[in-house]
C-alpha cells in the first residue's frame, strides 16, 4: 500500500505524521520504506541522528517516476511518502502512485483556504486514478479550543473526509523529532504515541476498505457469490420461508 502525506503548505505536520506513521507499521512488523521526496530531507536527516530505525528511508531527490515507485513497491508492505510543500509534476506523480493521500491540516482558517489547491490538482489527478482514497488529518489541535471543534465543521464543505484520528499540540512530536525517534520509542504510553497508534489502526482500515472495492470491481463473478451466500445466510437466519 502507498500512503502519502501531502499539501503544498509548508509545516502542516507531513514529515512529522508519516515519519511516526512508518514507525508505527514497522512496529507491527511490516516491511515499510519511507520516500523523503522533498529536497529539504527532513526525514532523511531524522533517520540519520539515530540510525537504526525499524524502516528504511530513500531521500529521492529527483523526480520521482511513477514506475519506478511501483517497482519499489513490490518489495515492501508500505511505502509510506513525505511529499514536498509544493504543487509540481512530482506532487502529481506521488498521487498517481498513491492509495491513499492524506492532507495535514493544523486548524487555522489560513490552511482551510490553502489546501484548495492540492484539490484541484487531486481532481485532475482523480480523472485517470478514479480509486484514489483521500483523507483530512488535522495536526496540532489545541486540545479543549474551540478552534479545534470548528475545523472539522469547516472541513466538510470539502470533498474529502476527514480522518476521526486527530494529533494535538505536543512536545512529544517535537522532541522526539530531535533525538531521531518516533513518539512511542520516545514516550511509551503517552498520549502522542496513543494518538499515532489510533491514526495507523485508521488508515490501514481505509486502505484496506478500497483494496476491498477493487477487488469487488475487478471480480464481479466473486461479488454476485458473495452476495448470493449472504442472502442464504440472511434467509437461514430469519427462519424458513
Ligand atoms: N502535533 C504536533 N505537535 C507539536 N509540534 C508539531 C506537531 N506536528 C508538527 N510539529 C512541528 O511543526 C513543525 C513542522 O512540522 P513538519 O516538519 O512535520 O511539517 P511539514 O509539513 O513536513 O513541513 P514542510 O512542508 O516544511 O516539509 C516541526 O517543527 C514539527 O516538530
Ligand atoms: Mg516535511
Amino acid at each position: 500500500m502507498i500512503i502519502s502525506f501531502i499539501n503544498q503548505k509548508g509545516g502542516v505536520g507531513k514529515t512529522t505524521a508519516a515519519i511516526n506513521l512508518a514507525s508505527s507499521l514497522a512496529r507491527k512488523n511490516n516491511r515499510v520504506l519511507l520516500i523523503d521526496a522533498d529536497p529539504q530531507g527532513s526525514a532523511a536527516k531524522w533517520h540519520e541522528i539515530e540510525g537504526n530505525q525499524s524502516f528504511e528511508i530513500l531521500h529521492q531527490t529527483h523526480l520521482l517516476d511513477l514506475s519506478d515507485i511501483q517497482i519499489l513497491e513490490t518489495s515492501y508492505e508500505h511505502l509510506i511518502i513525505d511529499a514536498p510543500p509544493a504543487i509540481s509534476d512530482g506532487t502529481k506523480t506521488i498521487l498517481m502512485a498513491s492509495h491513499l493521500a492524506v492532507i495535514p491540516v493544523s486548524p487555522s482558517y489560513l490552511d482551510l483556504w490553502s489546501c484548495k489547491d492540492i484539490l484541484r490538482m487531486i481532481d485532475e489527478v482523480r480523472q485517470h486514478h478514479p480509486d484514489l482514497e483521500v483523507r483530512f488529518l488535522i495536526n496540532r489541535k489545541i486540545p479543549g479550543t474551540r478552534v479545534g471543534r470548528e475545523v472539522r465543521n469547516a472541513l466538510m464543505e470539502f470533498d474529502p473526509i476527514t480522518l476521526n484520528s486527530e494529533l494535538c499540540q505536543r512536545v512529544a512530536y517535537i522532541d522526539a523529532m530531535k533525538y531521531g525517534v518516533s513518539v512511542m520509542q520516545f514516550a511509551p504510553g503517552s498520549k502522542a504515541a496513543e494518538e499515532i497508534e489510533l491514526l495507523c489502526n485508521e488508515l490501514v482500515a481505509v486502505t484496506h476498505e478500497g483494496q476491498e472495492d477493487q477487488d469487488r470491481e475487478s471480480n464481479p463473478i466473486a461479488e454476485l457469490y458473495r452476495e448470493e451466500t449472504e442472502n442464504i445466510l440472511f434467509r437461514s437466519f430469519q427462519g424458513p420461508l
